[in-house]
Parts: structure tokens; sequence; C-alpha cells
């Protein structure tokens, strides 16, 4: 059985789809800091390698399943400014419906979802706003100068 099988059903979904596809045509011009699915892989790779720093036992398939959806509603940033923490909360609720996690798990992905901008967080959420954060290569970006990340934020050596 595939370990993440939560994760692969969520990717094959056809409205997890259409919103990836619609966050691409809005970034099409973006020179950094995409929202696809590279993105949440690192993002997946980077939690699952804390949470094991962290001897928090949650299961690869769940942390992929929270970084595949924490940045899904960013088109809705695009369209009507909503913060895409929130809007991405809303399309995790309804997502999630299809999935085989219990009502305690999906409470844990919903709320590093809602979370993954609060520097204030703790837990799950923590770990997941870290490394939403450290998945950034700013030591290679071509675009800096453009960048609002203070000096301190960007990520400018090796960690992970
Ligand atoms: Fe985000
Ligand atoms: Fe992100």
């Amino acid at each position: 059985m595939n370990a993440l099988k939560n994760t692969n059903q969520l990717y094959q979904n056809r409205d997890y789809q259409s919103y990836l596809e619609k966050i691409t045509a809005y970034e099409v011009e973006r020179e950094f800091c995409r929202h696809n699915l590279s993105h949440f892989l690192d993002v997946a790779r980077i939690a699952t390698i804390k949470c094991l720093e962290n001897h928090m036992k949650l299961s690869r398939d769940l942390i992929y399943t929270t970084a595949l959806l924490h940045d899904i509603g960013r088109f809705e940033q695009y369209e009507k400014q909503t913060p895409h923490e929130v809007a991405s909360h809303q399309l995790a609720i309804l997502l999630l419906v299809e999935l085989d996690f219990d009502g305690a798990e999906k409470s844990l992905i919903l709320s590093a979802i809602l979370n993954h901008r609060n520097s204030q967080s703790s837990g799950f959420d923590k770990i997941f706003y870290e490394s939403d954060k450290l998945s950034r290569n700013c030591l290679i970006c071509p675009a800096q100068s453009k960048c609002d990340w203070s000096a301190e934020k960007k990520n400018m050596s090796l960690t992970y």
C-alpha cells in the first residue's frame, strides 16, 4: 500500500487540480516563491524531518496532505484579497471530506493550515510555519531585491 494514500488521492481530486491550475495561471509572471507542487513538497519534506527531530509521531501522509493544502486558496488572495491561510482552510475543510483521516487528524491538518503564517504558533502549527519559511531558497533567488521579507527572515545559508 502506498504510504501517501490520502496525499495521492487529494492530488488526483478534480477540484484540487482546478485550484492548482488557477494559482499557476496567476503566477505565470511571478519570479519567485511560487505556490506549486514543488513548494508543497519542499515544505512536506522539511516538516517531516522536523517532526522526527521533535519526536512528533505524525504520519507522512498527514504531513504531506497538510503541505499540499496549505496554500491551495492562494488564487482567492489574487482574486479577492482573502488572506490565503483563511481561503486554504475553507477549501481544505471540503477537500478533507473525501479523505480517510479521523476527526483529530483533520483538526491537526486544519489548524496547521490556518496558522501557517502565524509566528506565535506552537506544536505542529509551529513546525509548519517554520518549514514553510525554510522551504524558500533565498540564497539563490534572482529576485531578492523585489522581496518584502526582512534580511533576518531570508534563508541565506543551508539548514534543511
Ligand atoms: Fe502560504
Ligand atoms: Fe507556503
